[in-house]
């Protein structure tokens, strides 16, 4: 047999992965992975089998099915004010991952410096690796995981290709403000440097706040890539259906990429989602969908000994627990999944180095029977 060179020699089994398989083992109530344990809509569900039965069953356009490209351009201008081109600046993704890495193949090179902010959603270090480049992390804290824009800039050289943002924030809630957007403005302003911007729970922000897309913004628009997901705003995170926006001079570079790694994406539910979107409801009725639900487990969790942080967005519910105990937060995630029966993340699993701050991350999305049960067990903690 021959040895064979890892290029990813650290990489192991993803912590969702690994805590997933744990709550299943043990009976435990998973609000580890961000999925939902409540259906999709049955409305969209019935438009997913209509376009199987009317034949939509070959290969979609490798860009993605037309409409559903029109539909997302019409959502984007109506809610961003950014007029997207369908034909040349979107394409459809096999989810939010594949656009991430699809992006970060089509335009880092070897020796490229991209800078990510830890906690970081796992999939960004993988592939800027896998690309020959260079991972420049910046550590964020709690409580509020703010940018310290000042280190950024001193991050910044002439090595640097991108950088990647996440707003709403997997795993910390946080979500970037104006006043982000205009550091971040300074920073990139005349600079050759791109953004990857993972908006992937652009439609789950709470008490009125606003996404601050980078679509938003004409002169950030024409360095991003914005990525997004139909998982997670349509409760169907196995379609694994998403897509990408960038202006096209990076999406004809994103194409090139895009078009050998699964050459197009399930057809029937795009579709589905295309007809799906010309309501309006189905995604501005979410902030108040999962607002709600958020409440419901703050103000349960509020009974128990762990800490809340704050919430602005996402469907994570982060919380300290130096009340409890001084365990690393690997070790009582085990133990609260074991012993109590309520899976969870710990943070320090989206830190490189590991690092520890003692605070786990709750997935929400669940039905509100299954948020109580698991706040009467997290009582007994
Ligand atoms: C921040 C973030 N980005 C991207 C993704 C991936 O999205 P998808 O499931 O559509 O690939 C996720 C999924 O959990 C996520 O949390």
């Amino acid at each position: 047999m021959s040895a064979i060179l890892s290029k990813l020699p650290q990489t192991g089994t993803t912590i969702f992965t690994v805590m997933s398989a744990l709550a299943q083992q043990v009976g435990a109530i998973n609000l580890s992975q961000g999925f939902p344990d409540f259906n999709t809509s049955p409305e969209l569900i019935k438009l997913v089998n209509a376009a199987m039965k009317k034949g939509h069953n070959q290969y979609a356009p490798m860009a993605g099915v037309a409409q559903l490209r029109e539909q997302i351009a019409a959502k984007t201008e109506k809610l961003y004010g950014a007029a997207y081109d369908p034909d040349t600046e979107i394409t459809i993704t096999a989810g939010g991952t594949q656009a991430i890495f699809t992006a970060i193949t089509a335009v880092v090179n070897p020796n490229d410096e991209v800078i990510i902010f830890e906690p970081a959603f796992d999939c960004y270090a993988p592939a800027i690796k896998l690309m020959g480049g260079v991972v420049k992390s910046l550590e964020l804290e709690p409580p509020d995981y703010r940018i310290p824009w000042n280190m950024v800039k001193r991050l910044i050289n002439n090595r640097t290709r991108m950088i990647i943002l996440n707003t709403p924030h997997n795993p910390t809630a946080t979500i970037l403000r104006k006043e982000d957007i205009d550091e971040l403005s300074a920073i990139v302003k005349n600079q050759d440097i791109l953004i990857l911007s993972d908006e992937v729970y652009e439609h789950l922000i709470f008490d009125g706040e606003t996404h601050q897309s980078m679509a938003r913004y004409a002169h950030l628009r024409e360095k991003s890539f914005v990525v997004a997901s139909f998982g997670k705003p349509f409760h169907a995170t196995g379609w694994k259906v998403g897509y990408c926006m960038a202006p096209a001079y990076l999406m004809n570079e994103f194409r090139k990429v895009h078009q050998f790694l699964v050459f197009s994406v399930n057809a029937p539910i795009q579709y589905a989602i295309a007809e799906y979107l010309k309501n309006e409801s189905t995604y501005l009725s979410l902030p108040a969908f999962f607002q709600e639900k958020r409440d419901h487990f703050r103000t349960g969790l509020e009974q128990t000994r762990f800490k809340l942080l704050p919430c602005s967005g996402s469907y994570f519910q982060s919380v300290t627990y130096n009340d409890i105990t001084d365990e690393k937060d690997s070790d009582f995630s085990l133990r609260l999944t074991k012993d109590f029966g309520v899976a969870v993340i710990p943070t320090s699993a989206f830190y490189n180095r590991g690092t520890d701050h003692h605070v786990l991350r709750f997935c929400f999305a669940k039905r509100q029977e299954t948020l109580d049960k698991a706040v009467e067990r997290l009582l007994r903690v």
